[in-house]
């Protein structure tokens, strides 16, 4: 950790990466300590914690603290820690770990939005970019006095989650620059009167977790969210929430033909009802119409969107991947249900994965297959949603070269 406010928030960060079971060993620069003191890292980490080459000169800490690293997190990452690193300067124990460190180093910037926009900042995180140092984007929001911007330190959970996803394997490459991705995610809700609705269990856990590696490799990310769980922004990406299928298609419909990649995580509603009351619908009232439900079916937002590829609204070099959420029976397989719906739709890939029985909804990993309209399968193993995003991304990365 360097120095800056958001060090406090380097404490959960350090308790969540414990409690996921990592080995943490906390090495702030000599200023972070102003913001956070040293006994609280100790007892965080279960380790010492020192800022300089000439604590423990005997153990070489310097080094080996640096060679010992399966990952190293900045967090938060300052403006000059970054040009530090840049410079490849040795001058605390931070910047000489890091020098040593042949592990992935992921960096998370926090500071004001001057700073961070400041070319000086912009090209320090090009270079880290272009040396393979993963720097992630700040997120946008309040900061310390008054103004608001991009700037802020993601959440805790969020960097520990794509700190175990870097440490799986996940591809956080930034080249996804200048790509423009639209995702939705969540559940639609059908209203039936201003109080009650048919709705879902989707949580939007795998659309946020695909909008938030999409992000970190340098998409420009709009999620299209129904009802998800209390889910934070990515960062980098930007939100518009809608509540029905109709309003979700409507929002797709728009943005479809400005993108670049779209992935359909939603758990959309197939039918609504078919009408909407005005008024709370009362027992002994409106027995009639609560005891038997006439539905009408929702707008395919996917199927309509291959059409409107097809058709030329939305460019041919768009890539549009679905979900398929399948339970297998007697007869028929989750995986051949899957490889039907990938030709019903007629999009590029499908993500296919059982569900029931508390899978996959609510969860936090996820695991399952990958079609490609060809015929071929991928089988994705079990791993966190943030590792399964980044499976999926980087299929479509294969499908687009
Ligand atoms: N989908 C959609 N619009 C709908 C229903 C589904 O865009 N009205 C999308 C989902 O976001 C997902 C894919 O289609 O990417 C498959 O969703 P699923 O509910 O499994 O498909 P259905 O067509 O509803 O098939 P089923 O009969 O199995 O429910």
């Amino acid at each position: 950790m360097s120095g800056g406010i958001a060090a406090y928030k380097a404490c959960h960060l350090v308790r969540d990466l414990k409690e996921a079971g990592d080995d943490v060993r906390v090495v702030p620069t000599p200023s972070a300590l102003n913001f956070v003191g040293a006994a609280t890292f100790e007892a965080l980490s279960g380790h010492p914690v020192s800022t300089t080459v000439f604590d423990a000169v005997d153990e070489v800490q310097h080094v080996r603290v640096g060679q010992e690293a399966d990952a190293v997190v900045i967090a938060p990452a300052t403006a000059d820690v970054m040009a530090r690193l840049v410079a490849g300067r040795a001058d605390d124990l931070l910047t000489a770990t890091v020098l040593v460190a042949q592990c992935p180093v992921i960096v998370v910037p926090a500071m004001h939005t001057e700073m961070w926009w400041n070319p000086a900042t912009q090209a320090n995180v090009r270079t880290l970019r272009e040396r393979g140092v993963i720097v992630l984007e700040p997120a946008h929001g309040r900061l310390t006095g008054r103004d608001t911007g991009p700037g802020r330190l993601p959440e805790p959970d969020q960097i520990a989650e794509l700190t175990r996803a870097v440490l799986d394997g996940a591809d956080l490459t930034p080249d996804w620059a200048g790509r423009r991705v639209l995702i939705t995610a969540g559940g639609t809700q059908e209203n039936l009167d201003p109080v009650r609705f048919l709705g879902n269990r989707s949580s939007g856990r795998q659309g946020f977790a695909l909008a938030e590696i999409a992000a970190h490799r340098g998409a420009q990310v709009t999620i299209v969210a129904g009802a998800t769980d209390d889910l934070p922004t990515p960062s980098g990406a930007t939100v518009e929430k809608v509540t029905s299928a109709r309003e979700m298609a409507e929002v797709v419909g728009r943005l479809a033909p400005e993108m670049d990649v779209i992935i359909m995580a939603a758990a959309v509603a197939d039918f609504r009802p078919v009408s909407q009351a005005d008024a709370k619908m009362k027992k002994g009232h409106d027995d009639a119409a609560l005891q038997l439900l006439e539905l009408v079916e929702n707008p395919d937002i996917l199927a309509t969107t291959v059409q409107q590829r097809r058709e030329g609204l939305v460019p041919a070099e768009t890539t549009i991947v679905g979900f398929a959420a399948e339970t297998g029976d007697g007869q028929t397989s989750a995986l051949e249900y899957a490889q039907a719906k990938l030709t019903r739709k007629g999009c590029d890939l499908l993500m296919a994965n059982e569900v029931g029985e508390g899978r996959v909804f609510g969860q936090t990993r996820n695991s399952g297959w990958l079609l490609t309209a060809d015929g071929a399968v991928t089988e994705v193993p079990d791993g966190s949603k943030h590792v399964v995003a980044a499976a999926i991304l980087s299929a479509v990365d294969d499908l687009r070269n």
